[in-house]
């Protein structure tokens, strides 16, 4: 019996494709460079499946150009590449990998909070730089951490996670979120929810983990900024359209908050040049880069792609009314 035909836009990992292989026939994109968009165009023509990247476009376009398609798995827990009622239309399920990255994320939001805060890079590049003179007293003196309020933007698995790590710290919680959590959740992070303004006015690091949806676009900007503790810290490691980077620049140069740590731009890979101060850390969206991590996701993506085909919903389904429309039009 001949197997499925899937894409895959990168190679993943050997466990992911491994497990792929078993049920498919895999092809998959094996230049260094990233897949253009004619060639993804062109490589879905006669697959049944896709696997796919947050920096690949899920369209009307490219649901047109793979009439076989039934599921695209993005290997990736936000999903704002994929139209999802297109994909719903033409009966294709979508799926992301929820869960497995929460915590390799809220380490890193932690490492970007901690470096911003204490001047990791500025230390680094000077230790490196053969200028060092040696200790001084005022010398690269950064914040404290422990003790301050953290203000949590976003209280899902992963705002949770980072809210965790702050225990360690002795930090007042605070947190907004569009769904208030239950009050059990919020006794043991021993965190309180605020309205907005309030999380902003209070805290003295602001961590974004919000998803980006039209509500959430520009969440950070010049109004938000402004609300912001004088000499606070913002950390994103969400989406980058989550904070207007002109408006941040503004921000950074009136002095009005203390530093950035970002992980994520609004058009990546582009980074506006006014971020490239000092008192920002930049860093190339890898919030969730571990090997471990990094793996988990990709085999969680192929699991999603096995189930569909095994008969069952796949357990990441995004639209799974998806199936139904299949079914209908079968
Ligand atoms: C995601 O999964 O959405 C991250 O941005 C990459 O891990």
């Amino acid at each position: 019996m001949t197997k499925p035909q899937i894409y895959l836009t990168r190679p993943l990992f050997d466990a992911a494709r491994a497990l792929l292989t078993e049920h498919f026939e895999v092809e998959y994109w094996q230049s260094a460079e990233r897949i253009s968009r004619a060639a993804l165009l062109n490589a879905v023509r006669e697959k049944e499946a896709l696997v796919c990247l947050l920096t690949e476009k899920i369209n009307e376009e490219l649901l047109q150009a793979g009439p076989k398609l039934r599921i695209v798995a993005n290997v990736a827990v936000g999903f704002d590449n994929i139209d999802l009622p297109a994909c719903t239309k033409h009966g294709i399920v979508a799926s992301n990998t929820p869960g497995v990255l929460d915590e390799t994320t809220a380490d890193f939001a932690w490492t970007l909070l901690m470096a911003v805060a204490r001047r990791l890079v500025e230390g680094d590049h000077l230790a490196r730089s053969g200028e060092w003179k040696g200790w001084d007293l005022d010398q690269m003196c950064g914040a404290d951490v422990w003790g301050k309020t953290l203000g949590v933007l976003g209280f899902g698995r992963i705002g949770r996670a980072v809210a965790r790590r702050s225990k360690g710290f002795k930090m007042r919680v605070l947190y907004n979120d569009a769904v208030r959590a239950p009050a059990d959740a919020e006794a043991e992070l021993g965190a309180e929810f605020k309205d907005f303004n309030t999380v902003l006015a209070e805290s003295d690091f602001i961590t974004v983990h919000v998803p980006l949806l039209p509500e959430t676009r520009q969440l950070i900007s010049t109004p938000a900024l402004a609300r912001m503790k004088p000499g606070a810290f913002l950390i994103n490691t969400s989406r980058g359209p989550v904070v207007d980077e002109a408006a941040l620049v503004a921000a950074l140069e009136r002095g009005k908050i203390a530093g950035a740590a970002l992980d994520v731009y609004e058009n990546e890979p582009f980074i506006h040049p006014g971020l490239r101060r000092p008192n920002v850390i930049l860093a190339p969206h890898i919030a969730s880069a571990s090997v471990e991590t990094r793996t988990k996701m990709a085999c969680m993506a192929a699991e999603n792609v096995i189930a569909l085909f095994a008969g069952r919903t796949p357990p990441n389904a995004l639209n799974p009314e998806a199936l139904e429309k299949k079914q209908a039009s079968d």
